[in-house]
């Protein structure tokens, strides 16, 4: 399974790939970003890659997005260069998407650019966060606005990992590969009945396949890349509104929320049918419509002062770069909220 400029390998396979990684780069010095929960899985992680000797440093940030941020980062940076860091140092990023945006966007600036390695360990982080070269901060009150695309050097994904994520952080990672099976129809309705205690090995590979495939074909964002974006019109500014009442909520279920949203505006009640019996639509109050549309209007994906929208024709098939406005908006959730629970 390949992306454009790296590799994606799995489980047993991909400690090889990794240790065989480290031998041909030689890197003057390793680095491996954590968060305070993943910093747990460093010993089983090291012990694991025989040209990890203990010759690496850990850096560990809190967990949580707050962590993406710009302080943070120039922590990061001074620390690096503390440590005397090159251009042939590495930087291996242990965590889940939080980790791995904000150690990818440390690593693709620091002296212009060093290696950087993503070993995924939330299930959104496996299925969506390490695919496809997107780093970033968060800036401004606003979501991933300073960033690069940039690809790792390598991209390790061990399912095991995921014994020790929680319920609903699993939960999140779900709502993506819920997302690329209606963008694909694979999978469907299957997907909906995964709870954590399978083994979604395979599942996890299709996902990724699905995005990376997206992603080849299409790097920089200019077009079918952005069907990617089904859900995320409504779920970053469900996600920024939860955020600012104190009640936050994790990126996936957030995107949930805008798979309701996108199928309904699409006519898709069928599907939105479906997806509710796993995840109801979670009322939202007709107070907070106004300040919903402001943040849709402050996402920067938004062109020419439009709230667009990823919308499904059928199962399978999206299009980009509808249009919606904000009656036909409010009626769908005021809709959602009568009728959106599934029943
Ligand atoms: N770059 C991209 O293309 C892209 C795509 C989607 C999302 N994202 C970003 O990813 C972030 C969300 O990622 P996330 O949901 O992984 O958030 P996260 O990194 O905050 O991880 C969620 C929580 O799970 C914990 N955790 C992770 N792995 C664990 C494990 N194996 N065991 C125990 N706890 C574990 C973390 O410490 C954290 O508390 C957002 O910032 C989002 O913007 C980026």
């Amino acid at each position: 399974m390949s992306t454009t400029a790296s590799t994606i390998f799995f489980g047993a396979e991909g400690f090889n790939a990794l240790d065989q990684f480290l031998e041909n780069k030689q890197p003057s010095k390793t680095f491996v970003l954590v968060d305070e929960n993943t910093a747990t899985l460093v010993p089983n992680f090291a012990q694991r890659l025989s040209n990890l000797d203990g010759e690496f440093e850990i850096l560990e940030v809190p967990a949580g997005e707050q962590s993406k941020d710009l302080e943070i980062a120039a922590q990061l940076w001074a620390t690096l260069l503390d440590y005397g860091a090159d251009r042939n140092a590495l930087m291996i990023n242990l965590g889940g998407g939080v980790v791995g945006d904000l150690g990818g966007f440390v690593a693709s600036t620091y002296k212009r650019g060093i290696s950087f390695v993503q070993v995924p360990t939330s299930l959104l982080a496996m299925v969506d966060a390490s695919v496809g070269g997107k780093t970033g901060i968060n800036f401004g009150g606003l979501k991933n606005q300073i960033g690069t695309f940039n690809e790792p050097d390598l991209v390790l994904v061990e399912p095991e990992f995921l014994k020790t994520l929680p319920k609903e952080e699993w939960e999140s990672g779900h709502g993506e590969m819920i997302k690329h099976c209606l963008l694909t129809g694979s999978d469907w309705p299957f997907i909906l009945q995964l709870t954590p205690e399978f083994d979604s090995t395979d599942e996890i590979q299709r996902s990724i396949r699905i995005k990376s495939r997206v992603v080849d074909a299409d790097f920089k964002e200019s077009g079918l890349r952005k069907t990617l974006n089904l859900g995320h019109t409504f779920g970053h500014a469900w996600e920024s509104l939860m955020q600012q009442k104190g009640t936050p909520v994790s990126h996936g279920r957030a995107v949930i929320q805008g798979l309701h949203l996108a199928l309904v505006l699409s006519e898709q009640v069928h599907l939105q049918r479906e997806v509710a019996r796993t995840y109801p639509w979670l009322v939202v109050d007709p107070e907070d419509l106004a300040q919903l549309w402001t943040f849709q209007l402050a996402d920067k994906k938004n062109e020419s002062g439009e709230v667009q929208f990823v919308l499904l024709s059928s199962l399978g098939n999206a299009t980009y770069g509808t249009a919606v406005n904000i009656e036909t908006w409010s009626a769908c959730i005021l809709w959602l909220n009568e009728r959106g629970n599934g029943k």
